[in-house]
């Protein structure tokens, strides 16, 4: 069992490594003053967005937000756990990667492996030597390759089986209880967790067990026991099968995530061996970080039923924030009654391998279930759809993928994705209640990307010299929201002084009562535009950008009232703001 790599060891690797050269082996990097540039690797896109510096020794898309150390790019990029990407860079640098001693004080947690490891293979034992469980096994179609290949055991009945193996003084009953494999009741006393139960060990992405999952032979009540939460067992982070598919396949491109550990060992007895489990939980962030840097098409297969439905859309939510550009993400659906184990025993890998083949793309599956949540037939039905999508849209990073589903959602709603991005954007989100949870605004922050105005105040530090060529639009002096009168006031103060240094600029306005404060921050964050943009087109469009928002804004609103009835001066407003904002260019599309 190989001992923790020590932390210093990491932090020198590091330093040590020239980021600029591992990722330009990978992509094409082309240098811009003190970093370098590039397409970014992890999402499409035609003009470069993702930065490498190498004197912060970090890489930085400004595209997909991806972001990180030479480890982390490893792992991304070449798809690498942790460990691995340790690994591959310590000899990149022609160094050995040190382990802290197997059994040393160090790593508290090593015993702890050991010793689930070896209850693992008495497991193992008891079930060679029990009828009963065997017959059980087989009467659920598994045979004895796969049940090896999970490493499958049987518990036996009893209070005291692993106790008395592994608990016969003090220290070694301590450390079981730590396992989570025996336990203590109110009165002080300890047995074991698993009894007369069939155990599907858990494997983390080294292999080593770290948990278990038990399940009874008959109907008793639960009929699944799993290990608790322990300092190597963490339920939100592991997929049950992860390991044993890595393994099975050498190239692992899709992954079919299903919920029980029946169904991935059901699939994998029929030679679909790509499947992993939650365990009993919602899929969380970690899990779908997991995923993708194992393969890029994930499958969700749910059951029919409400709770699967559920489920489902729980975990297209979770998924939002990791789509980009080449990674796929599809919902099966089965009937209500069936899960993967009993369809595949059903019908067959061939036929089950036909419905992953024909599941649906996860813009299908949103569109679906947020067209089944409004009348689209209406005008109040399609700002509700535009609405209901806004916190969904905004999770996903920018890139093509956002990109594409704004396009497809805009079609639905019959706007422009023009139009639409606008309604959606994060500045005109100061919605006045809905019935939809609103997002928080601290949430838009880490996910959405910043707002117009906020964008524009950006553009104009940077590039003073901007303020002078741009056509401030009609009805922008008269808007009231956040930022605005300092973006008007730094309009005016570049105007003045086209060629005045950007330090300059902000310093001058740092006492303004509508953020000043926050213009030095702002300086100091780079452009997330490159040196060819035109800067005068983009200030141009983001200025208009802010009053066409705002008409939008109030077009919804007023949409959204519309079912309550409006009054009689509304209903000349929404005309009139419908017209404005229709304007010419629809008439032309
Ligand atoms: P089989 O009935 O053996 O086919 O199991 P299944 O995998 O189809 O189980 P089911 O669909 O009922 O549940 C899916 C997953 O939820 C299981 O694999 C477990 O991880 C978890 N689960 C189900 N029942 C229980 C329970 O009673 N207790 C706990 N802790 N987890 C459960
Ligand atoms: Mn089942």
């Amino acid at each position: 069992m190989p001992g923790r790599i020590p932390q210093d060891f990491i932090n020198d690797l590091i330093d040590r490594s020239d980021i600029v050269e591992i990722i330009s082996s990978r992509i094409q990097l082309k240098k811009a003053g003190r970093e370098y540039k590039a397409c970014c690797p992890f999402h499409g896109e035609k003009t470069a967005s993702f930065t490498v510096s190498p004197e912060k020794g970090f890489y930085h898309c400004f595209g997909c937000g991806a972001h990180g150390t030479v480890i982390g790019f490893l792992m991304e990029h070449d798809r690498l756990e942790f460990i691995e990407a340790v690994e591959e860079l310590a000899s990149l640098n022609g160094v050995d990667v040190p382990r802290e001693a197997g059994n040393a004080p160090s790593s508290p947690t090593s015993p702890l492996y050991d010793l689930i490891e070896q209850a693992t293979s008495v497991y193992r034992e008891r079930l060679r030597e029990n009828p009963a469980a065997i017959g059980y096994l087989k009467s659920r179609g598994l045979d004895g390759d796969t049940t090896a290949r999970f490493q499958i055991g049987y518990a036996p009945a009893g209070w005291d089986f692993l106790l008395k193996r592994f608990g016969s003084n003090d220290e070694s009953r301590d450390r079981l209880l730590k396992t989570g494999l025996v336990l203590r009741n109110e009165e002080g006393r300890v047995y074991d967790r698993f009894r007369d139960r069939i155990i599907f060990p858990i494997r983390d992405s080294r292999g080593r067990t770290v948990g278990f999952g038990g399940r009874v032979m008959d109907q008793t009540e639960p009929k699944y026991l799993n290990s608790p939460e322990t300092p190597v067992f963490h339920k939100g982070r592991e997929l049950y099968g992860l390991f044993e598919a890595r393994r099975a396949n050498r190239k692992l491109d899709r992954l079919i995530v299903v919920e029980g550990y029946m169904d991935v060992v059901a699939l994998a007895r029929h030679g679909i061996t790509n499947a992993v489990a939650t365990l009993g939980t919602a899929t969380t962030p970690d899990h779908l970080q997991r995923l993708f840097r194992a393969g890029n098409e994930i499958i969700f297969c749910f059951d029919g039923d409400r709770a699967g439905r559920e489920a489902a859309w729980r975990a297209l939510q979770v998924t939002l924030p990791e789509l980009r550009e080449g990674r796929q993400v599809r919902f099966l659906f089965l009937a209500d009654g069936q899960d993967p184990d009993s369809m595949v025993n059903e019908v067959g890998p061939e036929a089950f391998a036909k419905l992953v083949e024909q599941s649906d793309p996860l813009s299908e599956y949103l569109l679906e279930h947020l067209k089944a949540e409004t009348d689209l037939g209406s005008m109040d039905g399609q700002a509700r759809l535009a609405e209901l999508a806004r916190p969904l849209v905004n999770r996903i990073p920018e890139g093509v993928y956002r990109e594409l589903l704004l396009e497809r959602l805009a079609t639905e709603v019959g706007l422009s994705a023009e139009r639409l991005t606008r309604l959606l954007s994060d500045a005109g989100a100061a919605k006045p209640r809905s019935a939809e949870p609103v997002v928080r605004s601290s949430q838009r922050v880490t996910h959405g990307r910043p707002g117009p105005v906020r964008q524009a105040v950006t553009l104009v530090l940077h590039q003073p010299s901007t303020a002078s060529l741009v056509r401030v639009p009609e009805g922008f002096d008269e808007l009231d929201k956040p930022g605005l009168q300092l973006l008007r006031d730094l309009l005016a103060a570049a105007e003045d002084t086209p060629d005045i240094k950007p330090a300059r600029l902000a310093e001058s306005l740092a006492d303004h009562p509508d953020g000043g404060g926050h213009l030095t921050k702002l300086l100091t964050l780079e452009l997330p535009l490159d040196e060819e943009s035109d800067w005068e087109a983009q200030l141009q469009d983001t200025l208009d950008g802010i009053v066409r928002d705002d008409l939008e804004r109030r077009f919804a609103e007023l949409a959204d009232k519309a079912n309550h009835g409006l009054t009689d001066a509304e209903k000349a407003e929404f005309r009139e703001l419908q017209e404005q904002i229709a304007g010419p260019r629809s008439q032309a599309g």
